[in-house]
């Protein structure tokens, strides 16, 4: 895997609640922490990609933080600029504020799995326009630059999908590389240490070796500059061979329920 330095703005960056963070600054193409104010090591990290004048939304977070995220992208741009929400699975500190988006905007597209899809509807949102990875993996922004979904059967829901933005080198990676943590970095610093905050989510949530060998096997041909995943600390290029070989070595789940089948 192939590495080149781009504009990943991370040195020293710590938590701030009080607004967006920006990590990526290229031409008119910009990454913001979005965060969510939450105590419980299950809080969870929201994205912003604004290419232009288009705005996407990865992972918007549950109903309860719908108005503190609004705020900070109420900070950064028009939220009327926002065009899609990219929901890597259904789960509700992931997809929960899909109501109060369509309710602001009912012509942002929502971005996902078939199967995450079919399950939307229990949120109690009405129709919308439905963006499906599988058929249509890649997302081409009006500038003509490019989001990448790669599909993450498993990890840890069968419809779960990364999401690589080819501008910064970027893999948004859902609940792939969580850390649970009480007292985080924005970005992480000791990946040793990492390694325990991740073993806490992967161990229990994601299904087994298979399912996490088969998708880093699918990262061969991406250049990622960093790893920014749904809960815990960002995991910058230095580091993202490790993370991969975590997946390779992982023992979880299935694996370790029924260790002798
Ligand atoms: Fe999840
Ligand atoms: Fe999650």
């Amino acid at each position: 895997m192939q590495k080149r330095g781009r504009n990943f703005c991370h040195a020293g960056l710590q938590i701030d609640q009080r607004g967006p963070i920006c990590l990526y600054e290229g031409q008119a193409h910009r990454i913001y922490w979005l965060g969510a104010d939450n105590a419980s090591a299950f809080r969870f990290n929201v994205y912003l990609i604004l290419d232009h004048d288009e705005g996407i939304i990865i992972d918007p977070g549950s109903r309860d933080f719908f108005q503190e995220i609004f705020q900070k992208v109420s900070q950064v741009c028009d939220p009327s600029q926002i065009k899609a929400l990219s929901l890597c699975h259904q789960d509700p500190d992931v997809a929960g504020s899909i109501k109060d988006w369509l309710a602001f905007n009912p012509e942002i597209a929502i971005i996902t799995s078939e199967r995450t899809n079919v399950l939307l509807p229990h949120y109690g949102v009405g129709n919308y326009r439905f963006y499906n990875i599988v058929d249509k993996p890649v997302w081409r922004f009006e500038s003509g630059r490019k989001l990448r979904f790669i599909e993450a059967p498993f990890l840890h829901f069968s419809g779960a999908y990364a999401t690589y933005d080819e501008t910064s080198g970027f893999l948004f990676s859902g609940d792939i590389w969580a850390a649970l943590d009480t007292d985080r970095m924005l970005v992480v610093e000791d990946f040793d240490y990492h390694i325990t905050l991740m073993d806490l989510f992967h161990i229990d949530y994601m299904a087994c070796n298979r399912a996490a060998v088969g998708f880093a096997k699918r990262l061969d041909d991406y250049e990622i500059e960093a790893i920014l995943p749904q809960h815990g600390s960002i995991i910058p290029s230095p580091f993202v061979s490790r993370a991969v070989d975590y997946l390779m070595d992982l023992q979880c789940g299935l694996d370790l329920v029924y260790p002798d089948l």
